[in-house]
């Protein structure tokens, strides 16, 4: 399968309370990309993931997605629904789009088993761990087979060690499953250790700042992160994210 290409063009939006939250943003994503998108809180990330996902419409502006495919979406909260078993949640929104059911289970049991919760089919969400049901949430996407995956701070729930695994293994799925990848997050590493370019973006109303490209091969060995390289592009991203801060202290 092929990746979704994505353009932005000139996309703003303002909420119907007037708030600005997005300023016109100007951005190219070819297909197959691993986009990481970073900011300060409040900034418009998840309102760029929306229009992206079509949940959003933006005030100005266009999202372009040629072509026709299927746009999974990982939510910050895993979203689970607790009396569903784990088999049952990962077909949900192939059901929702109303594949037929047999294709739903065969293809649920085959985003189960990538992630790595063979076996779990029949447990409850309560009986799972936080990483446990932030992999399941991640095949729940997955088994619509998206061109485009969207992750607002997928990881953000998942103590350290875990997240880092976690990490290894999406890059290796997203490798191999050649979709577009558009994450938000808040942890500059885990931008850099994933992304082919890291979109830096301004506190409210945001705007791009900048977009820093990422150009260690892949895949992506669990040492690059202790790589004086991976350091420098890492302090590259964080003093990007400062710059605004520094203006207005020397303003
Ligand atoms: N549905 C809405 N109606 C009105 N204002 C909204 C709505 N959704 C978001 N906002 C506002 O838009 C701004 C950007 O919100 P958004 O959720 O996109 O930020 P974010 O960068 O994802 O923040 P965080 O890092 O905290 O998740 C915020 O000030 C927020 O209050
Ligand atoms: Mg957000």
């Amino acid at each position: 399968m092929r990746g979704a290409a994505i353009t932005l063009e000139g996309v703003s939006k303002t909420y119907d309370n007037g708030l600005l939250a997005l300023q016109a943003t100007d951005l190219g994503i070819d297909a197959g990309e691993f986009i990481s998108i970073v900011g300060p809180s409040g900034c418009g990330k998840s309102t760029l993931l929306r229009i992206v996902a079509d949940l959003v419409q933006p005030t100005q502006g266009q999202c372009l997605r040629p072509g026709e495919f299927e746009t999974g979406f990982v939510f910050q909260e895993a979203a689970l629904l607790p009396w569903r078993t784990v088999q049952k949640n990962a077909e949900l929104l192939m059901e929702l789009e109303g594949y037929r059911a047999p294709d739903c289970a065969a293809r649920a049991a085959e985003a189960l088993k990538l992630v790595g919760l063979a076996g779990f089919e029949k447990s409850y969400p309560h009986e799972l761990s936080g990483g446990m049901r932030m992999r399941l949430s991640l095949a729940r996407a997955l088994a619509l087979r998206p061109a485009l995956l969207l992750l607002d701070e997928p990881l953000a729930a998942v103590d350290e060690l875990t997240r880092d695994v976690l990490q290894e293994e999406l890059s290796a799925l997203w490798k191999e499953a050649g979709f577009t990848a558009m994450m938000v997050t808040h942890n500059v590493h885990e931008a850099v250790f994933l992304s082919t370019r890291v979109v830096v973006m301004s506190a409210r109303p945001g705007r791009v700042l900048r977009v820093i490209d990422v150009p260690f091969d892949f895949p992506r060995a669990p040492e690059l992160r202790s790589s004086p390289a991976f350091a420098a592009l890492t302090g590259e991203v964080t003093a990007a994210l400062r710059h605004p801060v520094a203006e207005q202290v020397s303003a």
